[in-house]
């Protein structure tokens, strides 16, 4: 029998144009421009504006421009998961309003919530219905508009979010490229650390939810940290140590942006040099779900077929993982 793994063979990402400097901010909350560089490594956000205007915008940009790039018709498409922690609406799933906005009509579409580790999630997933020789054309997108979730009252969140995504579309090979290997973990314990109190069935919207600023983003910044640090750079340190990777066979760390301390530690934990790691935080801080497609696209041009990645993140929940996957082409 073929044994089929999923490889990453198109990718597009899509930003809003209006930009969140820190000069803006400092006019909003009490910080400064270096307290944030210092502390995140972020100089400015980029950030969603427009009436109605939601999640799946940033998505249906990023899979119109895949499937423009790629050559692929709508109809083609037989699976779309999109990784997010802002959907448009509870319900339908984001994909399903993306699905359509791009006339993808052939496919079943789902969104998966695992916050900042949401686009490795669902990456996992999609590859598991190409291995099966079941799905033939995935496509997964990883979007967030964080600002709809953001106090911009508090400074210690305000600094860190942006707006942005994209979309890889995922093909069968049945050669030694694409999806190699994964860590995936949760632990609900993290909870307490970072969440959004009301709008769900355990404490749904009312006067006093809105009045006490729950639909807010409520984050523990440092014992976050702590975690992140540890958990993210353990991970990507476990998945070279199981495949027997060091750290010359790596060509390109692309890890989650929340902080550039955080990215500095998984890099030192992995031995990866400073210029083999995808760091574009400094641009659009942290888009959740996005920043990963992001960095992948803004690099696709330095890609070579059978490079190695290590894609790493941790998130809400809490969620952490990597992925080592096999670049699947060469720059066009
Ligand atoms: O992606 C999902 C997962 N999330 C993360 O990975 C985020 C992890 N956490 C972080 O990145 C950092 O904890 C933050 C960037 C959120 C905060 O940085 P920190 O170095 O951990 O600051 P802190 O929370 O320990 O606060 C230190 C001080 C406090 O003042 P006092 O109590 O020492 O007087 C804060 O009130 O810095 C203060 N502070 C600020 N000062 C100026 C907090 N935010 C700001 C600010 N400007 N924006």
């Amino acid at each position: 029998m073929t044994k089929y793994r999923a490889s990453i063979t198109g990718i597009h990402s899509w930003v809003p144009k209006d930009i969140l400097t820190n000069a803006e901010l400092e006019k909003m909350v009490d910080t400064t421009d270096e307290w944030i560089i210092s502390r995140t490594g972020i100089k400015e956000r980029r950030i969603l504006k427009g009436d109605g205007a939601g999640t799946s915008v940033i998505g249906t940009e990023a899979v119109k421009g895949l499937l423009e790039k790629t050559g692929t018709r709508p109809e083609e498409v037989d699976l779309l998961i999109c990784a997010t922690v802002t959907p448009d609406m509870q319900f339908p799933a984001t994909a399903n309003i993306i699905s359509h906005e791009c006339g993808i009509r052939n496919a079943f579409s789902f969104d998966i919530n695992a916050a900042c580790s949401g686009f490795l999630y669902a990456l996992v997933t999609a590859s598991k219905f190409i291995q099966s020789g079941s799905h033939k054309k995935v496509i997964v997108v990883g979007a967030d508009k964080m600002s709809s979730i953001v106090d911009y009252t508090d400074r210690s969140t305000c600094i860190i979010f942006g707006d942005g995504g994209g979309a890889v579309l995922l093909e069968p090979t049945d050669d030694s490229f694409g999806i190699m290997d994964s860590i995936m973990h949760s632990d609900g314990g993290g909870m307490i650390h970072l969440h959004q109190k009301a709008g769900g069935s355990k404490n749904p919207a009312s006067q006093t939810t809105v009045d006490a600023r729950e639909h807010y983003i409520y984050q523990e910044g440092q014992a976050v940290f702590k975690f992140a640090v540890t958990n993210m750079a353990d991970v990507a340190g476990s998945i070279m140590d199981k495949n027997n990777l060091k750290s010359e066979n790596i060509a390109w760390l692309v890890p989650h942006q929340a902080n550039m301390r955080i990215i500095d530690a998984t890099a030192r934990r992995m031995g990866i040099a400073k210029e083999k790691v995808m760091i574009n935080i400094e641009r659009y801080g942290n888009t959740t779900n996005g920043t990963l497609p992001l960095c992948l696209s803004e690099w696709e041009n330095q890609l070579h077929k059978g490079d190695n990645l290590i894609l790493a993140a941790f998130g809400g929940g809490f969620t952490w993982g990597s992925i080592w996957l096999k670049w699947g082409y060469d720059p066009k």
